[in-house]
């Protein structure tokens, strides 16, 4: 056994004394609640931070005002996750002077900053931890130190072993699995390496059990996660994990994100096309359409490289969605590097885009880079690419009508409990009339449509 293992043990035997302790006299078990921000990796991390809460004793409650412990996963990718959730950790302080028992952690990419985890301590009195991202295994030590009531924000590095501890999934039938973790690329921009550490690859087994577990339980949507799913080398290449998941028995898709441009084999397109069981989807994020841009992202592809795989994928795979994210004023972008980003979307014609005004993060290279760009020209910017994003997914929506669309359909509409809803393998949302129930898949034919839904009647 690892110091790690024997830490876990050792304080996960005690916060359990705890909690067994207060369930005695209170007549409920301590109550903790998790709030999640940012990206599909912290939903799954929250999953696991909520099966370790439970496996210490305490149950999971809905809101922040019943919980006796409130983790706060951050996100620090932008500036603007990082203020918002700053700014719910600042209400929290309420609750606190209401209830002085009131554990409170800050888990996540923020844990990782010593810049963030300084300010937490020295700013709000009222937040007993921070523990950086992929820390269950930190946890029990950290919950124990705040029942103690001693303050601890001294962990900083995300550590590659977990406990084997079961989520407690948030959905039934859609499932995040973790194949790795952290990433070794190092574009400039981004916060991500220094934050999560180096890469790290689930044993191959492990994560076939996981799957053919989630299948046995019903789970209809299952996405592989990995800062860079498609450098997963956990015993085999990330296209002999998908092959293999994808000739499991059931009645399943598999989707996989986030893929780096540079990690696209041949392999991984052909086990696309062959299996069924894969969605017919790809996000494989640009960044920038200028090569000039590409190289100080340090993106290691060039436009060429990318329409190169967006036209093997779509030679072998004709009706593939593909999507993508959009860095908007990234250092020294000129109006030039700009237009040939507006051009490559048209030449592509992404089903869907996720933008981003660039926002530096501080320790990265790209943040220290001189002819940063002023804020009014990034909005103009980001206005002109939305525009031009908007008027193409309008047009490739129009034209699904008349289209039969596999969905899988998620139940009532938000919006409108008399109309279903539910997503295409592209993850667009799609509006119809029709009698299935959540969890399952079912053939819609597209009727109608606007910029961002497909309406339509199943059949
Ligand atoms: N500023 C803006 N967007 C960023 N992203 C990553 N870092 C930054 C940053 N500093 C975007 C990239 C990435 C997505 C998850 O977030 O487009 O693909
Ligand atoms: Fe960030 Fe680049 Fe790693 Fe993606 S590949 S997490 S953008 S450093």
């Amino acid at each position: 056994m690892t110091d790690n293992n024997n830490a876990f043990e050792l304080y996960s035997q005690r916060v359990r004394e705890y909690t067994d302790a207060f369930a005695a006299s209170k007549g409920h078990r301590p109550r903790a609640f998790v709030r999640t921000f940012g990206c599909q990796q912290n939903e799954a991390d929250s999953e696991r931070l909520r099966g370790t809460l439970v496996f210490l004793g305490y149950e999971i409650c809905e809101s922040e005002k019943e919980a006796n412990c409130i983790l706060v996963n951050t996100c620090a990718i932008r500036e603007h996750a990082e203020i918002k959730a700053l700014s719910v950790i600042g209400q929290y302080k309420h609750l606190k002077n209401a209830d002085p028992t009131l554990i409170i952690g800050v888990c996540g990419c923020m844990g990782a900053e010593k810049h963030r985890t300084d300010q937490l301590k020295n700013s709000y009195p009222y937040v007993n931890f921070s523990l950086p991202p992929a820390s269950d295994a930190m946890l029990p030590e950290a919950l124990y130190n705040a029942i103690k009531r001693k303050r601890d924000f001294t962990r900083l590095e995300s550590v590659a072993e977990t406990p084997d501890i079961s989520p407690v999934r948030t959905d039934k039938s859609k499932a995040w699995v973790s194949i790795m973790y952290g990433c070794n690329n190092f574009c400039t921009y981004c916060i991500v390496p220094y934050v999560r550490g180096r890469e790290r690859s689930r044993p191959f087994a492990d994560i076939v059990r996981e799957v053919e577990t989630l299948i046995s339980e019903g789970y209809k949507d299952i996405t592989l996660l990995g800062q860079n799913v498609n450098s997963y080398n956990g015993g085999c290449t990330f296209a002999e994990l998908l092959y293999r998941l994808a000739k499991l028995e059931g009645d399943f898709v598999l989707r996989f994100m986030t893929s780096h441009p540079k990690d696209v084999t041949p392999e991984l397109i052909e086990v696309m096309a062959s299996c069924d069981k894969v969605a017919k989807h790809f996000h494989l994020p640009l960044q920038s359409g200028s090569d000039r841009i590409l190289k100080a992202m340090n993106r290691r592809y060039d436009r060429e490289k990318y329409l190169g795989h967006v036209n093997a994928l779509r030679a072998k795979i004709p009706d593939i969605a593909i999507t993508s994210d959009i860095i908007v004023g990234f250092p020294g972008e000129t109006e030039e590097d700009f237009a040939a980003t507006l051009d490559i979307i048209r030449t592509v014609r992404f089903d869907m885009l996720y933008s981003f005004i660039y926002s530096p993060r501080k320790g990265t290279p790209a943040a220290e880079m001189e002819e940063q760009i002023p804020k009014s020209v990034q909005n103009e910017r980001f206005d002109r690419l939305l525009a031009l994003q908007n008027s193409i997914s309008e047009e490739l929506n129009y034209s699904s009508v008349g289209k039969t669309l596999r969905v899988l359909c998620e139940g009532g509409s938000k919006t409108d409990s008399s109309v279903l809803c539910g997503r295409t393998d592209g993850n667009k949302l799609v509006l119809f009339d029709g009698t299935a129930k959540a969890g399952e898949f079912i053939y819609v034919n597209i009727t109608d449509a606007e910029p961002y839904a497909l309406h339509g009647k199943q059949i």
